[in-house]
C-alpha cells in the first residue's frame, strides 16, 4: 500500500497537531451555541474522530452519507442523500465536518439542505481545501491544510475505496489510476 503513494504530504504527527488547533478554535467559537457536529461519510470519519475527541465543549455528533454523480470522477450538483441524520435540525448550529472540499458540489448543496431544515448556523470544517478545483463558492470557516490538485489518498480519504487507513495524507501514483 504504502508502494503506491508518490508522497506523504502531512504526516500523521503534522496531522495532529493541525487538527488539536482546530478544536480548540471551534470550542471557544462554540462555547455558547448548540453545537451539533454532522460527519460526512465516509472520508471524513478518522478526521472527525481525532477532531471531536479535542473538542471540549458538549456536542452531539450525526452522520450523513451522500453521493454526487456527475461524469468521470468529478462530483456534481446532483447529490442524493443515502443517509440522513436522525436528529432534528431546527435551531441547531450546524458544522458539516468533511475530509476535503474539491469542487465544492457536495457542500454547497449540504448548506442549503440544512439552512432549508432551519438550522440557526451552518459552517464547515474540512481537513483540506483543494481552491483549484472549485466549481461553486462555498465558505469554509475552518481549513487544515489548502493542498495542490493532486489526486490524495489516507486518513480517510480514498481511492476505490481503498488506502483510507493510511495514517498520513499522501498523494496517489498516478500509475495507479491512469
Ligand atoms: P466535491 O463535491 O467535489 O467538493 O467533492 C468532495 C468529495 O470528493 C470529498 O468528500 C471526497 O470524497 C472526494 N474527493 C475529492 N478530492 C479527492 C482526493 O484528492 N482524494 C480522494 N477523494 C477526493
Ligand atoms: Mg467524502
Amino acid at each position: 500500500m504504502r508502494n503506491d503513494i508518490e508522497k506523504v504530504l502531512y504526516s500523521e504527527e503534522v496531522i495532529l497537531k493541525k487538527v488539536k488547533e482546530m478544536a480548540k478554535k471551534i470550542s471557544d467559537d462554540y462555547r455558547e451555541k448548540d453545537l451539533l457536529m454532522v460527519v460526512i461519510l465516509k472520508g471524513s470519519v478518522i478526521f472527525a474522530s481525532d477532531l471531536i475527541k479535542n473538542i471540549d465543549i458538549p456536542c452531539d455528533i450525526d452522520f450523513m452519507a451522500v453521493s454526487s454523480y456527475g461524469s468521470g470522477s468529478e462530483s456534481s450538483g446532483n447529490v442524493v442523500i443515502k443517509k440522513d441524520i436522525d436528529g432534528n435540525i431546527e435551531g441547531r448550529d450546524i458544522l458539516i465536518v468533511e475530509d476535503i472540499v474539491d469542487t465544492g458540489n457536495t457542500l454547497s448543496f449540504l448548506v442549503d439542505y440544512f439552512k432549508e431544515k432551519k438550522a440557526n448556523t451552518v459552517k464547515i470544517v474540512t481537513l483540506l481545501d483543494k481552491p483549484s478545483r472549485r466549481n461553486v463558492n462555498v465558505d469554509v470557516e475552518y481549513s487544515g491544510f489548502e493542498v495542490p490538485n493532486e489526486f490524495l489518498v489516507g486518513y480517510g480519504l480514498d481511492y476505490n475505496e481503498k488506502y483510507r487507513n493510511l495514517p498520513f495524507v499522501g498523494i496517489l501514483k498516478s500509475s495507479i489510476y491512469s
